[in-house]
């Protein structure tokens, strides 16, 4: 588990990315629930489902006293419990979900996508997981050994992406495929939007999700005109809980794009931004939600 705190002593030593320190912070908050209600409305009435994740993290976090969880999962699990039966459904149930899986604030345990994934399957589904760095991929190794579903590999998942959701959709009935890159390297900027490519081009039934920091709109747009020009549609839902002008360098929201979406999906990520958004803005009442359709060009600057 990682608590946040530095465990390596030679800092060559260490992964360029640690996720402890960003657990059930506003972008992870984004990224659960629209994975949640993609599992759920995924899900095939008949024949396994298959899950795949490229950047699959440790697992489990530690979540310290303070952290960024508190202005994240924190925010809107006490404005769920101020609002029922307020709530918007989606959200509702993630945070529902949390909680089985054993958030309860400061000090609790956070569940990664895997963990959330595994959770919502069935005993005749699969995981495929990967992982890059040794030592999140022997934590996650370790969580998932007794469960026969799961395959977790150590290496590149944007190398693998293509051919792992290739296979997992010669076998299942419906495959997923979360995308959870860091966003640390200026070069993932290309480098992600060209796998995602490549990887849709290899398949006809999978749905992609991809998740992407807002720091300003820059960056995004550039990667949606990327992926535009190779023929790529999609649905993007971006939710910014800081206005872009007010703060250049943080996270200031965070975008899910969605290739080959469930039905549903869309409604479900429109029905609880206002929620979300309301209850993690940093201003109070600032929050701005982004819906675009592939074949719209890219607005704001
Ligand atoms: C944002 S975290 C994943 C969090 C996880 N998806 C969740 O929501 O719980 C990104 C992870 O990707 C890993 N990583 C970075 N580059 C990678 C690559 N090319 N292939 C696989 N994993 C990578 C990092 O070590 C880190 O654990």
């Amino acid at each position: 588990m990682n608590d946040g705190t530095s465990r390596y002593r030679d800092p060559a030593s260490a992964p360029d990315y640690g996720h402890g320190f960003h657990a059930g912070n506003v972008g992870d908050a984004w990224k659960h629930l629209g994975l949640v209600e993609a599992l759920r409305l995924s899900r095939p009435a008949d024949g396994p489902m298959h899950y795949v994740e490229s950047h699959a993290g440790e697992g489990r976090y530690r979540l310290g006293s303070t952290g960024e969880w508190s202005a994240g999962v924190e925010r809107v699990a006490a404005a769920v419990d101020a609002a029922p039966p307020g709530a918007p459904e989606p959200v509702a149930r993630w945070i529902e979900l949390c909680r089985r899986l054993g958030y309860a604030g400061r000090s609790s345990t956070w569940a990664g996508s895997p963990e959330i994934a595994r959770t919502l399957l069935g005993p005749g589904d699969r995981l495929s997981l990967r992982e890059r760095d040794p030592r999140a991929h022997a934590s996650l190794a370790r969580l998932v050994a007794d469960d026969p579903r799961v395959r977790v590999s150590l290496g590149d998942g944007l190398a693998a992406l293509a051919e792992e959701a290739r296979a997992a959709e010669s076998a299942a009935a419906s495959v997923l495929v979360l995308v959870d890159p860091p966003w640390t390297a200026k070069e993932d900027w290309i480098r992600v939007p060209d796998a995602l490519a490549d990887a849709v081009a290899a398949t006809t039934r999978a749905t992609f999700l991809l998740w992407y920091p807002v720091k300003s709109l820059t960056r995004p747009n550039a990667m949606l005109a990327r992926l535009a020009s190779r023929g790529l549609r999609s649905t993007v839902a971006e939710l910014v809980t800081t206005p872009l002008e007010l703060r250049r360098g943080g996270l200031n929201g965070s975008g899910l794009l969605a290739v080959r979406p469930p039905d549903g999906w869309t409604a479900s990520m429109a029905a609880s931004a206002p929620f979300v958004g309301a209850a993690c803005a940093t201003r109070r009442g600032a929050w701005s939600l982004r819906l675009l359709d592939s074949g719209d060009p890219p607005t704001g600057a």
